[in-house]
C-alpha cells in the first residue's frame, strides 16, 4: 500500500518502546544524552508514537521524558504511568511539553497477576481502571490504556475493562502478549472478540504490544494486526524484556515487502533502519546477532555457490528486499569454501585481475584449499593467492 494518510483505515501506526520496554532489558540502560540521540532519530525516520520511559520510575527517566517532550516536532511522546495516581501525574507533567503528548497507563487484568501481584478482585480492578483513565484523562487529550497480561485474562473481563477505560476517554487500547504466550491465531481472535464485544470499540484505536518468550513476537503482532488493531509496539533491534520486544524493523518491512498479504500502509522510512540498529546497539550495548532479520550483518550477505551465482544474474533469486532499501549499501557476496566459479570471477575482476583460462582454475583451487583452512578469506587473502600463481607461472 502506498498511502501514508494516517488517518486511512489500514494506516498502522508505528509505536516505538526502545526507550522504555527496551529499556528495561537488564543492563540495557541509557543516558539522557544517548535517548534524545535515539529519539530524534526514531522522530526522524517516521515513527509516530515515542514512549520516551516510564517518568515515575528515576529522575533521570523524568528528565529524559520531559526533555525528549520538549524537543518532540510532531511525534506523538508517551509516558508510562501504573495505575497509581502519583504515576498518573508525574507522567503528565512529563510529556506536557510535548506537541502532542499520551500518558499510558496499566494495569494487570489476568487472574495470575490479580492473585499474586496485585492481589485484588476483578470489581476492585474494575474500578482502578475507571479512576485511572479518568484521571489521566484530565491531564490530556491522548490516553492510552493497558491490560497487562491481556491474553491470560478472561474475554468477557477483559472485555468490560475495555469498555470501561474506552468510557473514561481512553484514545489507545493496548492487549499486550505481556508473557510472550500466545500463538497468533488465539492473538488475532482476541481482537475480534474484544472488537464485537464492547460496543463503541470504534471511539479507540486497538494497539498491539508482543514479547518474544517463544519467538513469536513478530507473527502475533501481524496477526494483531489483522484482528483489526492499527498500532504496534515495537523497538529496535527487538530490544526489550527477557527475550525481547517486536522488532520495529521487522514490522515495518514485513508490511513493506509484504503487502499483497499484509495489505497496511506505515510512515516508517526504512531506509533508516540500518542507522538505527547500529545506534541501539552501539548505546544499549546489546550487539545484534549476525543472523538478525533485516538489519543482522548476514541479513544481506551470500556465501554458497549456488546463491552467489543467482546472485550475480538476478537478484531477487535470493533477495526479498534490496538492500539500500533498509539503508545497506549493497549486497555482499562472501568469499569462502562455499562459493563458486561465478562469484569468485566476479570478485577477481573487482580487484583488477583478469586471468586466462587455466590461470584461473589453478587460482580458483587455491582458494578453494585456502577456504578449507580459513574462516575468512578476505580480498588481500584472494590478492595474495593470485599473485603467486602470476609469479608461479612466469618462472
Ligand atoms: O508487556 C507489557 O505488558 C508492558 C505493558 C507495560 C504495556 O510492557
Ligand atoms: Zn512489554
Amino acid at each position: 500500500m502506498s498511502d501514508i494518510d494516517p488517518s486511512h483505515r489500514d494506516y498502522v501506526r508505528i509505536f516505538d518502546t526502545t526507550l522504555r520496554d527496551g529499556e528495561q532489558s537488564p543492563g540495557a540502560s541509557m543516558t539522557l544524552e544517548e535517548k534524545l540521540q535515539v529519539a530524534e532519530l526514531l522522530e526522524e525516520m517516521g515513527v509516530d508514537i515515542i514512549e520516551a520511559g516510564f517518568p515515575i520510575a528515576s529522575n533521570g527517566d523524568f528528565e529524559a521524558v520531559s526533555e525528549i517532550a520538549k524537543r518532540s516536532n510532531g511525534a506523538i511522546i508517551a509516558g508510562l504511568a501504573r495505575a497509581i495516581n502519583a504515576d498518573i501525574d508525574r507522567a503528565g507533567e512529563a510529556v506536557k511539553l510535548a506537541k502532542r503528548g499520551r500518558i499510558h497507563t496499566f494495569v494487570s487484568t489476568s487472574p495470575i497477576h490479580l492473585a499474586h501481584q496485585m492481589r485484588k478482585s476483578e470489581d476492585e480492578v474494575l474500578e482502578i481502571v475507571k479512576s485511572t483513565v479518568a484521571r489521566a484523562r484530565n491531564l490530556v487529550d491522548d490516553v492510552e490504556w493497558s491490560a497487562m497480561d491481556a491474553t491470560r485474562t478472561p474475554i468477557e473481563f477483559l472485555a468490560k475493562c475495555v469498555d470501561e477505560a474506552i468510557k473514561q476517554g481512553a484514545t489507545t487500547i493496548n492487549l499486550p502478549d505481556t508473557v510472550g504466550y500466545a500463538t497468533p491465531e488465539e492473538y488475532k481472535t482476541m481482537f475480534e472478540d474484544i472488537r464485537a464485544r464492547v460496543p463503541d470499540s470504534d471511539k479507540a484505536i486497538f494497539s498491539v504490544h508482543c514479547h518474544d518468550d517463544l519467538g513469536m513476537a513478530v507473527a502475533n503482532s501481524l496477526a494483531g494486526v489483522a484482528g483489526g488493531a492499527r498500532q504496534v509496539e515495537c523497538t529496535i533491534n527487538g530490544l526489550g524484556e527477557r527475550a525481547g520486544n517486536a522488532a520495529l524493523e521487522e514490522i515495518v518491512m514485513a508490511i513493506r515487502t509484504r503487502g499483497d498479504a499484509l495489505p497496511y500502509a506505515s510512515a516508517v522510512d526504512p531506509s533508516f533502519l540500518t542507522r538505527a540498529s547500529k545506534l541501539v546497539a552501539a548505546v544499549s550495548g546489546f550487539p545484534v546477532q549476525y543472523n538478525k532479520a533485516i538489519v543482522g550483518k548476514n541479513a544481506f550477505a551470500h556465501e554458497s555457490g549456488i546463491h552467489q551465482d543467482g546472485m550475480l544474474k538476478n537478484a531477487e533469486t535470493y533477495e526479498i528486499m534490496r538492500p539500500e532499501d533498509v539503508g545497506v549499501r549493497e549486497t555482499s557476496l562472501v568469499m569462502g569454501k562455499h562459493s563458486g566459479r561465478h562469484a569468485f570471477k566476479e570478485k577477481l575482476v573487482s580487484l583488477g585481475f583478469e586471468l586466462g583460462d587455466n590461470a584461473f582454475e589453478d587460482a580458483f583451487n587455491r582458494f578453494k584449499e585456502l577456504a578449507d583452512r580459513k574462516k575468512h578469506v578476505y580480498d588481500e587473502d584472494i590478492e595474495a593467492l593470485v599473485e603467486t600463481e602470476i609469479t608461479e607461472r612466469r618462472e
